[in-house]
């Protein structure tokens, strides 16, 4: 975000990945890093380091599969940087994982910074599953791996953590090994551009802030809708649910950046401070705020879908949650009083993330008298995905000799002024490789974020059924009930 430096001044680097045999590293790593490479961004002295469990691959071997990655991405043989793949990807094996695999993947990249003549700078990108973190972090600090000549960065993937204990616990172990300064947690909502948008618009127009409190706002609603199921990822979703997989995370950043203070600077230490302010003053959930959902089967996108429990690897009795919908009480001066409604789920009708801020009514109406004049309260939507945007809601008297209010809307579109918005994974990489730690998890907001959400994991509410293609379970609409009216309409 605040990148002071600009992409030339990246360092020369050794990039290693943790687990490059891997989807993460098939279907986002590798193409962002190719893409970064392209457009020349990366410097001409970037050299990637796939390390994985595979004994039968070697550098050629990897190249190969590199390239087969790329193509199936939907790279066109004429764009494919084939001379990026040969010269600039390398590739250890790190076998069973044990302290003399990375004693060997330490030699290797001696050898390869010697070779190269590297100054010694190292990422290390852990695109592994989640239990083995605490594992690899150990070895990589026992093999000297957590400092080098020049800078060593550690990058992790969320989940940080299953719930407050382990995640204090991943956070321990990071310590042990890690500065904070060097580790950057990954939550890839922080890498959109709309997403990173927040805090321009709600900081650089002197029009919102003096509205953005609790004298003018009534609620804020924030809504991560998927039309996909859980696909191929019944292993992890079923240790997970949508509570641990986005509320805990994506939907509760959202919040953070919505509800914060102005930032002292902006820069990362001052941002990540007053985010993570805001998760300390947010009250206990009740139990009653909060609605979890499974979707049976249905229909999205006019095709007829299987309901969640018929998934393949799901348990046919499974009670993991595929919707959340929950109420977030700030008990601070600018919030209190002021509801957060956050929802998500998978199979909804439609692929949509939004911020909704509701203003208050005019206190008094004096178009009563007439017959057509309900008035809507203004409000703001902040598009995350798709249609990235803003619309701003207004009442208008609709031409004629009758007095009629009507709704009307200001629209801004990314797609009408910029072109296509960069991947976000693009961002993050070269934010990491930049030394800019703004748009990355710190410690404190994980064990802060699930301070809120563990009692949840340990006292939960009953799962209710909603069919695929549904905004999930009635009894969420009744979350609103305080306000008179249901979740807005997207
Ligand atoms: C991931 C979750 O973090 O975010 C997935 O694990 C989810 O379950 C995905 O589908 C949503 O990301 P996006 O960018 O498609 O909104």
């Amino acid at each position: 975000m605040p990148n002071q430096e600009s992409q030339s001044q990246i360092a020369p680097h050794l990039f290693v990945i943790l687990g490059a045999t891997g989807d993460l590293m098939g279907r986002k790593l590798l193409p962002a890093l190719h893409h970064l490479a392209q457009q020349g961004k990366l410097g001409p002295r970037s050299y990637v380091l796939g390390a994985a469990v595979d004994t039968d691959l070697d550098d050629k071997a990897f190249r190969a599969r590199a390239r087969r990655w790329l193509v199936d991405d939907g790279v066109s043989p004429a764009e494919l940087e084939a001379q990026w793949c040969n010269q600039k990807l390398f590739y250890q094996t790190i076998g069973s994982g044990g302290a003399d695999d990375y004693r060997a993947l330490a030699a290797r990249i001696t050898a390869i910074e010697k070779e190269l003549q590297l100054p010694g700078n190292r990422v290390f990108y852990l695109a592994l599953p989640p239990e083995i973190f605490p594992t690899v972090i150990q070895r990589l600090g026992e093999a000297g791996l957590s400092e080098g000549p020049g800078w060593t960065r550690l990058v992790i993937e969320k989940p940080f953590g299953r719930d407050l204990s382990s995640a204090e616990q991943l956070n321990a172990v990071v310590h042990q090994h890690f500065e904070e300064s060097q580790v950057y947690r990954i939550d890839h909502y922080l890498g959109k551009e709309t997403v990173r948008n927040i805090l321009v618009f709600r900081f650089a127009n002197s029009l919102f802030e003096p509205l953005w409190n609790r004298d003018r706002i009534e609620s804020v609603e924030i809504t991560v809708a998927e039309t996909l199921g859980v696909e191929h990822r019944a292993r992890y979703y079923e240790t997970a649910g949508a509570l641990r997989d986005m509320v805990q995370n994506h939907l509760t950043q959202l919040l953070t950046l919505a509800a914060m203070e102005a930032p002292a600077a902006f820069d990362a230490r001052a941002i990540r401070e007053e985010k993570t302010k805001v998760l300390r003053s947010v009250r206990p959930i009740r139990l009653e705020d909060v609605v979890f959902g499974q979707y049976g089967p249905g229909t999205v996108d006019g095709a007829k879908v299987q309901g969640y429990q018929e998934e393949p690897g799901v348990a046919k009795n499974s009670q993991m949650e595929t919707f959340v919908a929950l109420r977030v009480e700030i008990a601070n001066w600018r919030w209190q009083g002021v509801p957060f409604f956050l929802r998500t789920g998978k199979r909804l009708p439609c692929r949509m993330s939004q911020i909704v801020i509701n203003f208050r009514c005019p206190p008094v109406s004096m178009f009563r008298p007439f017959d057509a004049c309900e008035i809507h309260a203004n409000a703001l939507v902040i598009t995350i995905q798709p249609d990235e945007g803003f619309d701003l809601r207004f009442e208008i008297k609709a031409p004629g000799q009758e007095v009629e209010l009507q709704s009307r809307s200001l629209h801004f579109r990314y797609s009408e002024a910029f072109a296509p918005l960069p991947d976000a994974y693009e961002t993050l990489l070269l934010d990491v490789l930049l030394g800019d730690a703004t748009l990355f998890v710190s410690d404190d907001w994980v064990e802060a974020s699930w301070s809120i959400y563990t009692p949840l994991l340990h006292n939960r509410p009953p799962v209710l059924p909603y069919a695929a293609g549904t905004w999930g379970p009635a009894e969420s609409n009744h979350l609103l009930r305080d306000l008179g009216r249901d979740w807005s309409a997207p």
